[in-house]
């Protein structure tokens, strides 16, 4: 199955594609974290991501789509893409990927009240060694500032400063909201309440996809 999931900052995108992942099988990626991963090793293209990240604005177009194509090159028979598409560009070279094979499945879109999605962002914790998520009322590591998987450290992402956060959400509404109407068009729209516990959440996408 190739699935594409959308939703605001801080919907719980990556939170539930590293729970379908791992039930499904399924290979996935987050751009946001192929641009981190970047950043860490200090390549080209991570320092030039991060002027983009850091103001809470979209990576361009054209760098984004080579990376991430990158990887669904790799992985084209089932996937999970986090935070690809973002903009009609992205969605359109992602449906040209697919032409001569089967296309996306799936577009899943999270819903989320924005009052809720500040919430998430400004108490989300992060781990340097595996990249799990925390959140520090929601849901908090047993050990402060380590992870229950690895131990690493926990840190703050820089771009869920409230200032970053309220820039990311004006770009959302304004780039990415519309691939909704875009693959609701296509039929292969699935939408889910993305408030209340990730279990139930969970259970709710199982039985989008179903
Ligand atoms: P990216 O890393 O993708 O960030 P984002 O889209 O802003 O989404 P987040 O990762 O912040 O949220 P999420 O939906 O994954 O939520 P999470 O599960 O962590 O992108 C960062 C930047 O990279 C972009 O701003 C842009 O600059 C660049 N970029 C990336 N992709 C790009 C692209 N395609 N084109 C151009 N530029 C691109 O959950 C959030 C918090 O809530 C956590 O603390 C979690 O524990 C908590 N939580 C989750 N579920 C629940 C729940 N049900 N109840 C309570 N708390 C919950
Ligand atoms: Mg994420
Ligand atoms: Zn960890």
């Amino acid at each position: 199955m190739k699935i594409v999931l959308l939703g605001p900052p801080g919907a719980g995108k990556g939170t539930q594609a590293s729970i379908l992942s791992e039930e499904m099988g399924v290979p996935r990626v987050s751009s946001g974290d192929l641009f981190r991963d970047h950043q860490g090793r200090g390549t080209e293209l991570g320092r030039l991501a991060k002027t983009y990240m850091e103001r809470g604005t979209l990576v361009p177009d054209e760098v984004t789509i080579r990376m991430v194509m990158e990887w669904v090159d790799a992985h084209e028979r089932a996937f999970l893409l986090d935070g690809f598409p973002r903009t009609r560009g992205q969605a359109e070279a992602l449906d040209e990927a697919m032409a001569d094979k089967s296309g996306i499945d799936v577009a899943l879109s999270i819903r989320v009240d924005r009052e809720e999605l500040v919430r998430r962002l400004t108490g989300r914790l992060i781990c340097r060694g595996c990249q799990a998520t925390y959140h520090r009322t929601s849901s908090p590591p047993s050990v402060e500032g380590r992870c229950g998987e690895c131990g690493g450290e926990l840190y703050q992402r820089q771009d869920d400063s409230p200032e970053a956060v309220v820039k990311r959400l004006e770009v959302y509404f304004e780039e990415t909201e519309p691939l909704i109407g875009y693959y609701r068009q296509t039929g292969i729209l699935r939408e889910v309440d993305g408030e209340g516990p990730i279990d139930e959440i969970k259970a709710a996408i199982a039985a989008a996809l179903n």
